[in-house]
């Protein structure tokens, strides 16, 4: 039918659109929709156009999910992004494009408003009191998450070949090291830490930080399997005294160390 034809009717949306990326589609026969770029989405118009019939033009946001990704993913398939590879998992969990993506109303400033709306109780974790400071704007979801990606629980964006997104911002932690602490790396920073936000300084998963330590590091009983997975510490560490239940005044390479095999520097 073509793009004019409908931009008679719809004056508004025509012109949003030119401000849009997709008005390329436009302009180009690259995608096989030059100067159609309406139906490029909407599918072919012209039983619509004629009669002005809205149950005669197909809207991607009223269609089954898996009809509303193929009209995206006819050009975007395997389109690499700087937000990682389409593997529409979010898909799977009824999640279209769609929801994430508007196209004619304005894209949000930030990516929380479009998260938020469906992940509040995460969003209400990151004012905690300690915290990434999302809120503040200094982090944002996708830094950690690839909204494209495969979604399993722990599955996060990855900065190069699977290593958590943590070390774009703190590579210290990164290794590898001479001496490391093996849950590190077995199990990555969640064995420790809430990433979203926690009660807990330094967003330990624990409020003392020797209950952490001695979760792994005892075969006293603190957790239901009573064996440790760490090594018992050695017997001058008195658990009684407030000197040595400060773990990591001591033991401050905690991440790993370059030179000592218990992390004392
Ligand atoms: C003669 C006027 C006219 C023309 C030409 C026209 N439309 Fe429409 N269109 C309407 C009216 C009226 C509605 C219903 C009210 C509304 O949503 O604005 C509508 C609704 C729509 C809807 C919403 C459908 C829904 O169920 O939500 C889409 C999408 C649409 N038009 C796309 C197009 C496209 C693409 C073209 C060009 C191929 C086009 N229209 C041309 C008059 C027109
Ligand atoms: C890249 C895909 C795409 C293109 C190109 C596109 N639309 Fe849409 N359109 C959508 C989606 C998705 C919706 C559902 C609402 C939304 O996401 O903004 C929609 C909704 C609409 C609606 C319903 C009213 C509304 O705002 O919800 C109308 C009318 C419409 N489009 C007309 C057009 C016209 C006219 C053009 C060409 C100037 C066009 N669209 C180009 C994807 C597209
Ligand atoms: C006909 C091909 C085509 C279709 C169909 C299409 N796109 Fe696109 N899309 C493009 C092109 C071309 C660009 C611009 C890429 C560039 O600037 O290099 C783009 C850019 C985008 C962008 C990034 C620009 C922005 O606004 O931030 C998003 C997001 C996007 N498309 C989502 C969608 C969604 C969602 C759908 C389905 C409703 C869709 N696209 C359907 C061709 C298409
Ligand atoms: C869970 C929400 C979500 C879903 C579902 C989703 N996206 Fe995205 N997408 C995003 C976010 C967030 C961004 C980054 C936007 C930004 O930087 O403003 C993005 C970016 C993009 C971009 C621009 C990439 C770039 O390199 O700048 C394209 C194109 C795109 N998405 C297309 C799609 C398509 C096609 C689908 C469906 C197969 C899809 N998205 C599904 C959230 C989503
Ligand atoms: C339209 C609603 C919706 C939007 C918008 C949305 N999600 Fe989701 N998301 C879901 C649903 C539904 C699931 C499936 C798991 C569940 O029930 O929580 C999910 C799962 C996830 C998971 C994996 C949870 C798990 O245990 O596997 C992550 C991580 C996630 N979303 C992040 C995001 C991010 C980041 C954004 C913004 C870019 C976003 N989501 C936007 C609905 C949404
Ligand atoms: C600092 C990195 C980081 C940021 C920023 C971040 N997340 Fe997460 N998120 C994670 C990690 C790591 C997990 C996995 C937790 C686990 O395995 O126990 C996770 C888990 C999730 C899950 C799965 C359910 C759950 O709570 O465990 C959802 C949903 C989710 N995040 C959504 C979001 C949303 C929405 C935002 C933005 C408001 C966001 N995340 C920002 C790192 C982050
Ligand atoms: C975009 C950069 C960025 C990413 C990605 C990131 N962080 Fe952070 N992180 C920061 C900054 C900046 C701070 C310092 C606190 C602040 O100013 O927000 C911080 C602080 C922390 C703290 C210490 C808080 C304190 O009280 O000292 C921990 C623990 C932490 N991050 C863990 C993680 C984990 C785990 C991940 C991955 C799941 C991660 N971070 C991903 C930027 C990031
Ligand atoms: C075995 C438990 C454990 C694991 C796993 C762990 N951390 Fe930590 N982390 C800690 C403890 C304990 C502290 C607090 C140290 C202190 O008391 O000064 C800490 C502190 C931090 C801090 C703030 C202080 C500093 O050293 O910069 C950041 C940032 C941090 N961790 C990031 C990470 C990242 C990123 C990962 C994953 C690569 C990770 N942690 C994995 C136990 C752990
Ligand atoms: C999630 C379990 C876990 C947590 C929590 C944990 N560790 Fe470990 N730690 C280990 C494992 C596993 C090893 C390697 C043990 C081995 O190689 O036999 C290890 C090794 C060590 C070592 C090196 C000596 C040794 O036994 O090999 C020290 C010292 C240590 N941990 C101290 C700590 C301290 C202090 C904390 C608390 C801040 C802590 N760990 C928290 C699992 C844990
Ligand atoms: C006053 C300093 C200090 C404090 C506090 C301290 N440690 Fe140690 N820890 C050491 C030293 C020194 C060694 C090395 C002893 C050796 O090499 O014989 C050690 C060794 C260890 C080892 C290694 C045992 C092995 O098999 O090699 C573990 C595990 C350990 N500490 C855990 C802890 C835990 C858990 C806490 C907190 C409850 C803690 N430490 C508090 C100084 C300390």
């Amino acid at each position: 039918m073509g793009s004019a034809v409908c931009q008679g009717c719809h004056e508004e949306i025509f012109n949003g659109l030119q401000k849009n990326p997709h008005f390329k589609v436009d302009g180009s026969d690259r995608w096989g929709f030059k100067e159609q770029v309406c139906e490029s989405c909407h599918g072919p118009g012209s039983l619509h156009a004629e009669a002005a019939d809205p149950a005669l033009i197909r809207n991607p946001l009223k269609v089954p999910l898996l009809e509303a990704n193929r009209i995206c993913l006819k050009c975007h398939l395997n389109q690499p992004s700087r937000v990682g590879s389409f593997r529409i998992a979010h898909a799977r969990n009824q999640v279209a494009c769609v929801l994430c993506h508007s196209i004619h109303k304005p894209k949000p400033k930030r990516t929380i408003e479009i998260c938020g709306t469906c992940h509040l109780a995460q969003v209400t974790q990151f004012q905690r009191p300690y915290r990434h400071r999302l809120m503040e704007g200094a982090i944002d979801c996708i830094d950690c998450h690839n909204p494209h990606g495969r979604l399993l629980p722990g599955v996060l964006r990855e900065v190069s070949a699977n290593e958590p997104a943590c070390f774009k911002c703190h590579g210290d932690k990164r290794g590898p090291f001479t001496f490391e602490h093996v849950p590190v790396r077995t199990e990555g920073c969640t064995a420790c830490h809430e990433p979203h936000g926690s009660a807990n300084p330094r967003m330990l998963i624990r409020a003392n930080v020797r209950f952490l330590c001695l979760e792994c590091h005892s075969n006293l009983g603190t957790s239901p399997s009573t064996t440790a997975i760490g090594g018992v510490p050695p017997a001058f560490h008195d658990l009684r005294s407030p000197r040595i239940q400060n773990c990591t005044i001591c033991h401050v390479k905690i991440h790993g160390s370059h030179v000592n095999k218990v992390f004392l520097r």
